[in-house]
């Protein structure tokens, strides 16, 4: 055996969410989310009506069942524990904690369910990393109070925080605050439920909801801090990087001025400032926030202990060709020639990883965590019911190996986890079609199917990564 191993503090997980896995929208007296709206499928991004309760038809509505980690959280978290993760990610559901957002007193069920998740982690040994709101927020907020853009949903998010907090102090010690906060720019909706369809400046508006965002999400820092001082809480952003086509330099700006636009959002959360080019990029808008007195000292004050961030491919950016996005972070209409694809068009790039990872330290010099990182991909059970998912192995043997390089490099990155170790609903395609698990979960878009879980080949893989330290990365 070789002698390149990961740090023996670094951590090996995977990660889930809520909105993609848990399902069971209507049980536990759980209320609706905006998650609930979307329709399987891509391209259905802005086929939502707010108004629309109809709890009957799930079949249009994938997330509504997802995979039931709700019912059987146990089985799941069995065969994560087989698969040796040191930690796992996922989210609480906000609505199954108050289901309206407003109610005066949470739901003892919804905060009964996460104790019993976390109990079970904890048994099993496998660290819980907690994200509070991954594209999630009470769908009655969004009717009555237009969601973000109101002051008033601060007070209620704050007060969730403050009730998760208390009562999973000592249970879960990593906390992440809004998932990908950055896709806000994409799909305002599915990212934190701001429907904009219909303003006359929709930057200003979101702006003016971020501003408020990111009060409360101070505010929840400062919260946990107090609560529990021992616990540790770090933001989430897609970083999927951009560079310039060529070495013309306006291309080199652009690709510069659009990465820097996507590290605002950890700038917020981590130095709890709006940094200086944002004048600029405001006055260009019309946006004019409306900024309360003390607003900018609670979010000086209270930044996050640790960034954490999604990566799953580059983009680039070519002069006259737009970049686009999807819940991979931007996606560049040009292709970049030195990388190949995935079926979904995200071009592999595990150097990327590194330099984002670098750049990242530079910028914030905090411990880093990589939440997410994977390939999906349409997969089928073969004769011997499993899946030879060499591709997923390789795909992760790279991003590992670019890893292991970064912290060469003297980043400080303290754990890795693979999304969606366990098929579940991809966010994109809002669909089972798109694959990522080490596990084949038997269900399809309608919940049909026996639901029983099959390993593929890269399970074993996996597992021995863990074992060794990363260090069979190197040798087979
Ligand atoms: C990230 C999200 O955008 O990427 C996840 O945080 C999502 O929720 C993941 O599932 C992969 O994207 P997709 O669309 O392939 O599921």
């Amino acid at each position: 055996m070789n002698n390149q191993r990961f740090p023996d503090s670094f951590l090996f997980g995977g990660a889930i969410c809520a909105m993609q896995a848990e399902g069971g929208f209507d049980q536990g007296g759980r209320g609706l989310s905006n998650g609930d709206l979307r329709k399987k499928g891509l391209g259905t991004f802005n086929d939502f009506d707010i108004n629309n309760e109809d709890r009957e038809n799930t079949d249009d509505y994938s997330f509504r069942k997802g995979v039931n980690f709700y019912g059987r959280y146990k089985e799941y978290l069995a065969e994560m524990h087989e698969l040796g993760l040191q930690c796992f990610r996922m989210s609480i559901s906000w609505s199954r904690i108050f289901p309206n957002g407003d109610d005066e007193e949470p739901n003892e069920e919804g905060l009964k369910y996460y104790d019993d998740v976390f109990d079970e982690l904890n048994r099993l040994g496998m660290e819980p990393f907690v994200t509070l709101s991954h594209f999630e927020i009470p769908l009655h907020l969004v009717q009555k109070y237009n969601g973000w853009m109101d002051r008033r949903v601060i007070g209620f998010y704050e007060k969730y925080c403050r009730t998760v907090f208390e009562r999973y102090k000592g249970k879960v010690r990593y906390w992440i605050t809004f998932n990908e906060i950055n896709n806000v720019v994409s799909f305002p909706f599915w990212a934190i439920g701001l429907d904009i369809r219909d303003s006359k400046n929709p930057m200003q508006d979101m702006y003016q909801a971020l501003h408020h965002l990111f009060v409360a999400n101070a505010l929840s820092i400062k919260a946990l801090h107090e609560i529990d001082p021992a616990a540790k809480i770090g933001d989430m952003t897609s970083v999927s990087t951009i560079y310039a086509y060529s070495c013309n330099p306006d291309e080199v700006f652009e690709a510069f001025r659009q990465r820097r636009l996507k590290y605002f959002f950890i700038d917020m959360q981590a130095k709890g400032e709006y940094p200086y080019q944002m004048k600029r990029f405001f006055e260009e808008n019309n946006v004019e926030l409306k900024i309360e007195d003390g607003d900018l000292e609670i979010l000086k004050n209270n930044t996050v202990d640790y960034i954490t961030c999604s990566y799953y491919q580059s983009a680039v950016y070519k002069e006259g060709e737009a970049l686009t996005s999807d819940t991979g972070g931007f996606r560049s209409k040009a292709k970049n020639p030195y990388l190949t694809a995935t079926q979904w068009g995200w071009q592999i790039d595990p150097k990327g990883l590194r330099f984002v990872l670098n750049e990242l330290y530079e910028r914030y010099h905090l411990p880093i965590f990589i939440s997410e990182n994977g390939v999906g991909m349409i997969e089928k059970l073969d004769e011997n019911n499993t899946v030879i998912d060499d591709y997923r192995i390789e795909y992760i043997r790279n991003h590992l190996k670019a890893v292991y390089e970064a912290i060469r490099d003297g980043v400080d990155v303290f754990g890795y986890t693979y999304w969606g170790p366990f098929d579940i609903v991809a966010a994109s395609a809002g669909s089972m079609e798109k694959r990522y698990g080490f596990v084949f979960v038997d269900y399809d878009d309608y919940g049909n199917g026996s639901g029983k879980l099959f390993r593929k080949k890269s399970f074993d893989w996996y597992r021995h990564v863990i074992d060794t330290r990363g260090a069979s990365l190197f040798e087979d």
